[in-house]
């Protein structure tokens, strides 16, 4: 990029003014706070932004690195920090959730029914068993009931583990086994765009898989109250539980170091990872980066349009938010539903001030603006909005243009933060009263976060120049451990490489050369970011190779797309004679049929590709930048003279 190249967005004087962290000043005074005294600067903020039961006289623990430990003598409760405080500061009556449905009709709750509900799913829980450290998995859509399933779940100090909606049987019951829960809450029915999905028949079907023995419950959440099947003895309607139970419940309090939650996410091997957070460290920065990236205020109403079961649902909608006594909107269903203009009429009729979205979305509701005036976001008024957020994976200039003029009027700042589930919260990100933007740029790491770009041998490279992406010290809200699994921890977080001393995150990035702002490349792993949703390619490979019958062996590698950020491209070595036309057709459909089975619908490839054999170099290992052209259709320049067989180039340019 040269210098012309580079527009700034300055933030307004009037935002400036207004903002939590104000000014450039501002922000590089707590950066140098942080840079003096990294743990007094954590320290202080902990005790400001939380309540504590018993305050904490240690800060950063490394005796057992990479196993930090924060503010481990001091205990507190999330629920606690999110509710009870909330209504001890006179927020009682405030609406902390404005829940809209699939088909349009709108709940809200306060901060004191809120706290009554949450309270009596934490009884209605007690009684069936669920005792501190427990874990729980909560597999239902976006809901007053999910978010406050959470909540009643951190009140007794049991560890939930929300497992996406759009996942399979197959995949909860991985999920389910790994976590070795007690017990499951889940809905009758998920409403997404007009259509039921029958999650509690998903349930069933994951337990008779086999490898649940651990659960003795499955709580259900009517949303439909159509016909299902129920276990006697075991599933339980959740109005049966919570009747009756006490409307207050004493927060169970727990160290800070005690496991919130476990979220599954993919790797580069195979199988899911069960991310543990703290609950100390991760509701700090989940009321922090609340407060400064989006700077909420009293009056804010905040939209973040992430599900609940991803980390961004979880820090942005049933922590962060809440722990500072906010509005916010919880949506049920889907932007495109009942037409592409869902988001700006919800902004217009719920005036939110605060919107946080994904690329992918934004680019789907470009084009069907384009198409559509009636859906256009100049069809509606948006004048509520005075702050932009973006999440998941890179949003391209030409994206963050129109968002920032058709969504924000010109006018309001476009945080593009980025973070993982690993971080638990923002990494690097502007601050909308402070960094001037640039499209395409996350900016500079938020204040604390010691985040730099080094080579492979763990050496910081000069601004200018691409390498790796990496934390140098470790963090409050970072990952604790992969459930289970220390030592796959240490190899993917510490590796030997950099001597376990940085934080690898798995992304590739570059600084520019100027101004040192933050550019990420893309995953260095085997990882794919479709619609902001993260892949393994060898969970994808796995899937098509359980297909026994049919397949070999596959290769599953990421391709550019217009609107998903990357596409899932998969190449197929069939038991069988290479098919064509209708009868390939029919192949992969059936393929993707069993991925969507295996892990959910989100993992089924865009592409499939068959050939007679992969390509491979003479020792067998599968040639991936070969196939990466191929699925991009580009001509191939790379050497093919150690091909075994040249002509599978040709078959696999094929597109199923
Ligand atoms: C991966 C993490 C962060 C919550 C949702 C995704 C990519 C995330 C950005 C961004 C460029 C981004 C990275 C990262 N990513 N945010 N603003 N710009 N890339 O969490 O599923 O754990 O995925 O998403 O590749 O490693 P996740």
């Amino acid at each position: 990029m040269s210098e012309a190249d580079i527009k700034l967005y300055n933030p307004s004087a009037a935002a400036q003014a207004a903002a939590h962290v104000s000014g450039m000043a501002a922000y590089q005074a707590l950066v140098d706070e942080a840079e003096r005294d990294y743990e007094g600067y954590w320290a202080r903020l902990a005790r400001e932004m939380l309540a504590w039961k018993t305050p904490f006289t240690k800060v950063l623990n490394s005796d057992n690195s990479p196993f930090f430990k924060w503010f481990e003598d001091g205990t507190l409760n999330a629920s606690y920090n999110c509710l009870d405080r909330n209504v001890e500061r006179g927020l009682g009556d405030k609406t902390a959730i404005i829940f809209e449905a699939d088909g349009g009709e709108v709940t809200k709750v306060t901060y004191s029914e809120l706290l009554t509900k949450t309270s009596q799913i934490a009884n209605g829980l007690k009684s069936l068993g669920i005792v501190k450290g427990d874990r729980v998995v909560i597999y239902i859509s976006m809901s007053i009931d999910g978010v406050a399933a959470m909540q009643a779940c951190a009140r007794i100090g049991a560890t939930h583990s929300v497992v996406f909606g759009g996942f399979s049987a197959q995949s909860l019951r991985d999920r389910i086994e790994d976590t070795g829960a007690k017990a499951v809450i889940t809905a009758d029915f998920q409403v997404r765009g007009g259509k039921q999905l029958a999650l509690k028949s998903i349930v069933d079907e994951a337990i008779a898989l086999g490898g649940c023995e651990s659960i003795r419950n499955v709580v259900v959440v009517k949303r439909t109250g159509a016909p299902i099947n129920m276990t006697a003895g075991r599933d339980l309607w959740m109005d049966e539980l919570t009747a009756g139970q006490s409307t207050t419940c004493e927060p169970t309090w727990v160290e800070a170091e005690h496991p919130l939650f476990l979220l599954y996410t993919s790797g580069s091997t195979g199988k899911p990872k069960g991310v543990q957070h703290s609950t100390g460290g991760y509701l700090l920065h989940a009321a922090l980066t609340t407060k400064w990236t989006f700077d909420l205020k009293a009056d804010d109403v905040f939209w973040c349009t992430a599900d609940i079961g991803w980390v961004t649902g979880h820090t942005y909608i049933t922590y962060g938010p809440l722990a500072l006594g906010g509005t916010e909107i919880v949506f049920e269903g889907v932007p495109t539903y009942p037409d592409a203009g869902r988001f700006w009429k919800m902004i217009q009729d719920h005036k939110v001030s605060i919107f946080y979205t994904a690329p992918t979305a934004i680019r789907s509701l470009i084009k069907a603006a384009e198409a559509n005036d009636a859906v256009h976001p100049k069809s509606y008024d948006l004048s509520s909005l005075r702050l932009l957020g973006s999440v998941g994976e890179p949003i391209n200039p030409a994206a963050w243009e129109w968002y920032h003029l058709h969504v924000g009027g010109g006018r309001c700042p476009i945080v593009d933060t980025f973070w993982q589930t690993e971080t638990g919260g923002h990494m690097i990100t502007p601050l909308p009263g402070a960094t001037p933007l640039v499209p395409g740029s996350c900016t500079l790491p938020f204040p604390g976060i010691q985040a730099t770009v080094v080579d492979e041998t763990g050496k910081e490279v000069p601004w200018g120049q691409g390498g790796i992406l990496v934390v140098k010290k470790p963090w409050p809200s970072m990952i604790r451990n992969i459930w289970g699994d220390p030592e796959r921890f240490k190899k993917s977080y510490y590796p030997e490489d950099f001597k376990g001393q940085l934080y690898l995150a798995g992304d590739g990035a570059i600084r520019d050369a100027k101004n040192g702002y933050f550019t990420i490349t893309g995953r260095i792993d085997d990882v794919l970011n479709v619609s902001g949703h993260r892949m393994g390619t060898m969970e994808i490979e796995s899937a098509l190779v359980s297909c026994t019958e049919l397949v070999a062996e596959a290769a599953v590698v990421g391709r550019p797309d217009d609107t998903t950020g990357e596409a899932i491209c998969a190449f197929v070595v069939l038991k069988r004679p290479l098919p064509v036309g209708d009868e390939a057709k029919a192949i992969a459909k059936q393929l993707r049929d069993h991925v969507g089975k295996e892990i959910g619908p989100i993992a089924k490839p865009k592409d499939i590709r068959f050939g007679e054999n992969l390509p491979k170099t003479r020792s067998g290992k599968i040639m991936r930048r070969l196939l990466r052209s191929i699925a991009k259709g580009e001509t191939i320049t790379q050497d093919t003279s150690t091909l075994e067989n040249p002509a599978i180039l040709g078959q696999l340019g094929q597109n199923y």
